[in-house]
């Protein structure tokens, strides 16, 4: 089978993007498209890429029901730095493509022109033929040529192919002030950005420090593997959440991110595992089983993804009913983790409100809200849950401190 490999970072995929999987197919140069989103980029970007597992899934959204074209998560699973070269052996050695399939690499034709200067152009060209897309308005002959020199210095052969799509790019995208009437976006791709909170004004990840932030791209790839998609994206956008409430309230946004990552880094681990894991730290009872991952979380946090702080682990641990003294870093996962934008239990207006201006007017207002609907099924909330909101409500001299 001749296999079409298309790469980026596709932040955000748009229809260029698009144009140039169905210009391929539809030139019957390739019988289909494996569409591969970057992990980790080779070079350190100019800016800090949308977390890898974002862009992943938006592929994968966009493409849903996209003929002959599949979305392949070899650069998620791999999480090392993405040079083409090893992506094209990878997909081999793990048998995504097969030895007899011949794959051409997809490009535009500015790449042609930057192409010698890749890494291991001649390991690329030994693993897969170039196959250059054709834009209205760029100067072919210019292109042909180029693709003549490449063929003579690599003795390989560049192929060609028409597309009929407009320019567009990803920069100009995440400019927008208002994407949602953004025309160059598919509307799979306008409806995840908007479930998920992309590309907003004050993208809160730029506040964390660099060195954090390699840290995050680095735990994506591990929680890629060991969590399903839906938990992943709500792991990530706890963490967003919880970095722009960080900023807002004066706290570590460094520390917020990671808990709010990790904070549900156990969950989809075997319950024989996890109630081993927080025997480490609970000791006499083994907590209940919508509890046991946030004790086993912290364990896990701190022996499998290496955190040593001690107020990130505690954050992890307290997310689901809180404890009488809840720090900054607590609240702040506690709150995010309740109230992230792909969240639609309940009205979360009110309590989302108060999370613009008051931490613990939040919090108690989400505690509220837990005991009402606890109250509807004829349950109690839990006594650490209890004795945070007496506390927060004493410290704020409110009355109704026994809750
Ligand atoms: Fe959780
Ligand atoms: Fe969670």
């Amino acid at each position: 089978m001749r296999i079409g490999i298309y790469g980026g970072a596709f932040d955000p995929f748009h229809n260029g993007h698009l144009s140039m999987i169905r210009g391929a197919i539809k030139s019957k140069k390739v019988d289909r498209v494996l569409v591969i989103p970057t992990g980790m980029p080779c070079f350190k970007p100019a800016r800090k890429v949308t977390l890898s597992p974002y862009r992943f899934y938006m592929v994968k959204a966009a493409l849903k029901d996209e003929p002959k074209c599949e979305v392949c998560d070899i650069e998620q699973v791999f999480g090392e730095k993405s040079y083409t070269v090893e992506t094209l052996k990878n997909l081999r050695k793990e048998k995504v493509v097969s030895d007899k399939d011949e794959l051409f690499l997809m490009c535009g034709s500015d790449l042609l022109f930057e192409f010698e200067s890749w890494y291991l152009p001649e390991e690329i060209l030994a693993q897969a033929k170039l196959l250059c897309a054709l834009r209205p308005g760029i100067d072919e002959g210019q292109a042909r040529n180029q693709a003549a020199h490449l063929e003579e210095i690599f003795g390989t052969k560049v192929k060609f192919f028409q597309i009929d799509g407009v320019e567009v790019a990803s920069s100009a995208i995440r400019s927008r002030a208002d994407w949602s009437s953004e025309k160059g976006i598919p509307d799979a791709v306008r409806e995840f950005i908007k479930c998920h909170d992309l590309y907003c004004e004050d993208a809160p990840l730029l506040h964390v420090s660099d060195e954090m932030y390699q840290t995050l791209m680095k735990h994506c790839f591990t929680l890629f593997r060991e969590l399903s998609g839906k938990r992943l994206l709500h792991s990530m956008n706890v963490c967003v959440l919880a970095t722009r409430y960080a900023m807002r309230f004066g706290a570590d946004p460094d520390k917020c991110a990671l808990a709010a990552l990790l904070h549900d880094c156990a969950k989809e681990l075997p319950e024989k595992v996890q109630i081993d894991l927080a025997a480490k730290i609970i000791h006499g009872y083994i907590p209940g089983k919508q509890i046991l991952h946030s004790p086993a979380g912290a364990v896990y946090a701190r022996e499998h993804y290496g955190v040593e702080d001690q107020e990130v682990l505690d954050a992890i641990q307290f997310h689901t009913v809180g404890r009488e003294v809840m720090t900054i870093t607590d609240k702040i996962v506690y709150l995010a983790d309740k109230l992230e934008p792909a969240r639609d239990y309940d009205d979360l207006t009110e309590i989302r409100r108060c999370a613009e201006t008051d931490l613990d007017a939040a919090m108690i207002e989400c505690y509220l809200a837990i005991k009402e609907s606890f109250g509807k099924k004829g349950m109690e909330i839990h006594e650490d849950t209890k004795k945070s909101l007496a506390y927060i409500r004493a410290h704020r001299g409110e009355k109704g401190g026994e809750a």
